[in-house]
């Protein structure tokens, strides 16, 4: 990726309407936002009135808050001076119950500084219904009576809502009462276990509202928000992206890492911009995608189809447009291996993986249970066909992911199979399910057995891509097992335990996943535990004969430039693949879906294959019935 990074108010493209901050890691940018709150509050303290702090919830600001505590204990930065006012709460909804945002902001900030209790603002979720608007009227008056907001920290929903201002909420909206949109009940339904326990309704701070602070700060971490940052930075504002509003902020910054910025137009087409450097990886990238836009294989491309579409730079330098397509049409073509494991006896100058050593130890990394199969089932049989000594290891038991439903039936059968004598363990998991309300945490015990579902669901989904069970490990990291959806915390303990997994299996090939993802998502923290450990086991021989692939299962495939391993999967194979995944019971729907969309998992992963081999089709390549893919990490 390029290193295009603009600062604040330097625009680097005329595309861009807000000023925009990106770096690689969100922790880099966390360190600057938490400077410019703590200088802000240290200058409250000698004026005569307190700072005026707008927060958010979400995992977007759960590291900035990490950082605040930090500076707080070991900085001596108080917060007694400090006012806040919160973007938002659902609606109805109990300020104990352990998915508020009451609760959210006690444990992930007030109760860990000194800010007095009288000094926090936080919408009501329980006022009665007849009484919301006029809270929501005092909410506005309070924030007025501070003299207004002096910073208001915003995170973004993947609708483009900011606080809960869904699609459609006016420029100059004040707090209210409103109807959450069905994609941010999806996105929540993880933290209520189940879409239907997410309130229908919440309380937010209006578009007007945010709009009225003196200072705007967006975070957003991860590619599952690029595509609705693109639109909110680069096209004009409207109604229904409503962080597009916040173009017409005159102090707005969006600090993003770069997977989220990967959409923007300076990454996605550098060459509309400005004056890119065009290596092969970018020139493969503006030739693939300009095939793809104007419907053209790249063997037929003409000078002229580059030079009408804003590449007679690229042909100038590179062309004629006989010799590029070529040299396109062969990279793209030597991606293509149906041997990820690398094809023995064989020239490997132009293949993906090295043809030797012929038996490979492949280790499949998977953040939680059916990860693996998602992305790369095809390629799992291939792997187990080439006769490589497999090891896939789980890197978290998968066990929040259980519905209660699935482990009632789990627990049901286990005891009518004991013929009516059960296990001890089933009948206390049964007990546990009859009283536990919708909102309570599972005890060890049930994370327990929701995990043993998980784990023989993923043994049986192996074996149906002919992986036995004997090549399957369980690593059940702490991060996981001690925490919950967006707040789970890694240490040194996770890094060791998959460390001394490395050096065990001293593997010549690791797939992995979860490079881009949300810091705070099991992906994303399944990667930077691997990437730790991986780090630390440098020093070892193995490490030199090592490639990482990267596979991504989070439903956002590789696309055609980006791919580096191309592993077709025939009509059979692919069926293999749809049994393996559907073998996660407990992860299909559990609602009944009743409309045309696709939603099964399944059904999505094949999707995505067919899509990414119909691309390499219409690039003029072979034409496969789906393919899998993989990226290189270096
Ligand atoms: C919720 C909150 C928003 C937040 C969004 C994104 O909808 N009301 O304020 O920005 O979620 O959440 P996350 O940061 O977890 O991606």
């Amino acid at each position: 990726m390029s290193n295009l990074i603009s600062e604040g108010a330097s625009q680097t493209s005329g595309v861009e309407r807000v000023p925009v901050v990106i770096r690689d890691q969100a922790q880099e940018i966390i360190a600057s936002i938490a400077e410019e709150i703590g200088q802000a509050v240290k200058q409250s303290e000698t004026a005569d009135k307190p700072l005026v702090l707008g927060l958010a919830t979400g995992s977007t600001p759960v590291p900035l808050y990490r950082e605040l505590i930090r500076r707080h204990r070991e900085e001596g930065l108080s917060f007694k001076n400090v006012v806040t006012f919160n973007l938002d709460e659902y609606y109805p909804l109990s300020p104990d119950h352990p998915e508020s945002y009451h609760r959210f902001m006690r444990d992930q900030l007030f109760d860990h500084i000194d800010i007095p209790k009288d000094q926090i603002n936080i919408p009501s979720g329980t006022a009665k219904r007849e009484e919301v608007h006029e809270a929501c009227r005092a909410y506005e008056e309070k924030i007025a009576s501070y003299g207004g907001l002096d910073i208001q920290i915003l995170g973004i929903g993947r609708t483009g809502h900011i606080g809960f201002n869904e699609p459609g909420s006016g420029p100059r909206s004040k707090t209210r009462l409103v109807t959450l949109d069905r994609l941010t009940k999806v996105d929540a339904a993880r933290d209520f276990h189940g879409e239907h326990n997410v309130p229908r309704y919440a309380v937010t701070m209006g578009v007007g509202t945010i709009m009225a602070a003196k200072r705007v700060i967006l975070m957003a971490w991860g590619r599952s928000k690029a595509t609705v940052l693109r639109d909110a930075i680069e096209a004009e504002p409207v109604e229904s992206l409503p962080a597009s509003f916040l173009q017409a902020h005159d102090n707005v910054c969006f600090f993003l890492d770069q997977a989220a910025a990967s959409e923007l137009t300076r990454f996605r087409q550098p060459w509309l911009v400005g004056f890119p450097e065009w290596d092969n990886k970018l020139a493969r990238q503006a030739v693939t995608e300009l095939s793809l836009k104007i419907g053209k294989p790249l063997l037929k491309l003409l000078d002229k189809d580059y030079q009408e579409n804003g590449l007679s730079e690229l042909i100038t330098e590179q062309g004629p447009a006989y010799d590029l397509n070529i040299r396109v049409f062969n990279e793209v073509q030597h991606t293509i291996t149906g041997w990820p494991g690398g094809k023995p006896n064989a020239d490997d100058t132009h293949r993906p993986e090295r043809a030797v050593p012929a038996k490979k130890r492949v280790l499949v990394l998977s953040p939680e249970p059916q990860d693996d199969v998602l992305a790369m089932g095809g390629t799992l049989s291939r792997l187990a066909q080439g006769g490589h000594e497999i090891t896939v290891a789980y890197l978290t038991s998968g066990s929040l992911g259980v519905p209660d439903e699935e482990a009632r039936w789990a627990a049901e059968l286990m005891i009518e199979a004991e013929e009516g004598i059960g296990s001890k363990l089933a009948k206390q998991v049964l007990a546990e399910l009859k009283t536990k309300g919708e909102s309570d945490n599972d005890s060890v015990q049930l994370r327990q057995f929701k995990g043993y579902i998980r784990r023989n669901e993923a043994r049986s989904s192996l074996q149906a891509c002919g992986v036995p069970s004997k090549c399957v490990t369980f690593l059940d990291l702490p991060f996981y097992e001690e925490g919950r959806y967006r707040r789970f915390k890694a240490g040194d303990t996770d890094r060791d335990l998959l460390l001394k997994l490395l050096n065990e299996v001293q593997p010549h090939q690791i797939f992995v996943t979860g490079e881009a993802g949300d810091p705070s998502s099991v992906q994303g923290i399944s990667f930077s535990v691997f990437s730790e450990a991986y780090n630390q086991a440098r020093q070892n021989v193995w490490v030199s004969d090592c490639y990482v692939w990267l596979y991504r299962s989070d439903g956002r495939e590789w696309e055609s430039h980006q791919i580096e391993m191309a592993v077709p999967c025939s009509p059979d194979e692919l069926r293999t693949k749809a049994q393996a995944i559907y073998l996660h019971r407990s992860q299909r729907s559990q609602v009944p879906i009743l409309d045309e969309e696709k939603t099964e998992v399944w059904e999505l992963a094949l999707e995505r294959n067919r899509t990414t081999a119909n691309n390499y089709d219409k690039l003029g390549l072979a034409e496969y019935e789906a393919i899998e893919c993989f990226v290189r990490w270096s």
